[in-house]
């Protein structure tokens, strides 16, 4: 097992107040209803932005909280990795937003797209900027407005994704706590699966694409479920091996917040019992790359995680992407 480099010293998330309930579908006229949505995938309801609140907004809400439990002034941050499929614009990065909106003069900032693996690929990042000695102190953020990728025509993905977003100050340490271990891959062959067609550079957005929606996302949804499972059970092997311990170690397991199915297939694997696993999918649905990050928030605001525990982190999403961490908070 290495030695920790780089450990959390604050969390922080930041989500819109307007919640919207898994009933509010059929009012809006979409065939669906509480009980397919809460079935299958174990969602109540989740946060909405409303017009005026932006994915760099949430990012700051949730970075000042980070900060403030880290006690680090923004002047402090050597760099900024914020995690993103919904960046308030193309050009330039919604890190650089965040950047000004904190005021974080010294910061490098940029953003990373590794959809809701996004927030580990960022931690993971951070610790090789520790590492190399390029920062000392790092923010990193998940940050996700959904809504505005989301067809509301499309029952088959529009009921599983929400607003929010998280973050976390990563520092040095020369204790004995922090990363253990982490782990990432990827599969591009299968982007297909999940993916937002038109609207980039190969087919920019246009008449036509808007008339056929290909400007949203689509999802092969039975196909995801399969590899989620899959690659996470890969992902929490991963971690454990490299932090040198097993599922009966782990005293607070986060998972990607998805689907309830995928997340108790993964305890299961990983042989953690669900009293330890942290769930919110039901209150915030998935909300990509915030999501790992806003339960790690909860967790750590609500007592589930303290010093001295071992955590173990997870994530799966489009690209695809996956990604697993151990930590010892
Ligand atoms: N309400 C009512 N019926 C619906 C809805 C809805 N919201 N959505 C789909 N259906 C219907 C379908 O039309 C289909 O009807 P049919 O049999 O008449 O054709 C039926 O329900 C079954 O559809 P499936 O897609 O096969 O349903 P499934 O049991 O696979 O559940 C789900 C769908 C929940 C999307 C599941 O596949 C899943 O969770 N996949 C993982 C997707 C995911 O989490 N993606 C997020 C990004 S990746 C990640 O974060 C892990």
């Amino acid at each position: 097992m290495k030695r920790p480099i780089a450990y959390f010293a604050g969390t922080g998330r930041g989500v819109p107040e307007t919640v919207m309930r898994n009933d509010d579908f059929q009012r809006l006229g979409l065939d669906t209803s509480d009980e397919w949505i809460a079935s299958r995938t174990g969602i109540r309801e989740r946060r909405i932005a409303q017009s005026g609140e932006t994915t760099c907004g949430m990012a700051a809400a949730a970075a000042r909280m980070a900060m403030q439990m880290a006690n680090v002034a923004a002047g402090e941050l050597d760099a900024i990795v914020l995690s993103t499929a919904t960046a308030d614009r193309l050009l330039p990065s919604t890190a650089v937003d965040l950047q000004a909106a904190l005021g974080a003069s010294r910061a490098a900032a940029f953003d990373i797209g590794a959809a809701c693996s996004g927030f580990l690929y960022a931690a993971t990042v951070a610790e090789g900027l520790i590492a190399t000695g390029v920062a000392e102190t790092v923010l990193i953020a998940g940050a996700e407005k959904m809504s505005a990728i989301i067809d509301w025509q499309d029952r088959a993905t529009c009921v599983l994704f929400g607003d929010g977003a998280g973050a976390a100050i990563l520092k040095r340490t020369k204790q004995q706590r922090g990363i253990l271990s982490a782990y990432m891959r990827s599969d591009g062959a299968l982007a297909d699966l999940l993916f937002r067609p038109a609207g980039g550079a190969t087919i920019p957005f246009s008449e036509a694409v808007l008339h056929d929606r290909s400007h949203f996302v689509k999802m092969a949804g039975r196909e995801v479920f399969k590899h989620a499972v899959r690659s996470m059970a890969d992902a929490t092997d991963r971690a454990l091996d490299g932090a040198k311990l097993t599922g009966a170690d782990i005293d607070v397991m986060i998972p990607h917040q998805a689907n309830m199915r995928i997340i108790e297939a993964t305890a299961k694997h990983a042989n953690v019992p669900m009293e330890k696993v942290y769930v919110n999918v039901d209150r915030f649905g998935n909300t990509s790359s915030a999501s790992v990050a806003i339960a790690l928030d909860e967790a750590v605001a609500c007592g589930r995680i303290v010093e001295g525990m071992h955590v173990l982190l997870v994530a799966f999403g489009a690209g695809f992407t996956w990604a697993s961490m151990v930590v010892r908070f």
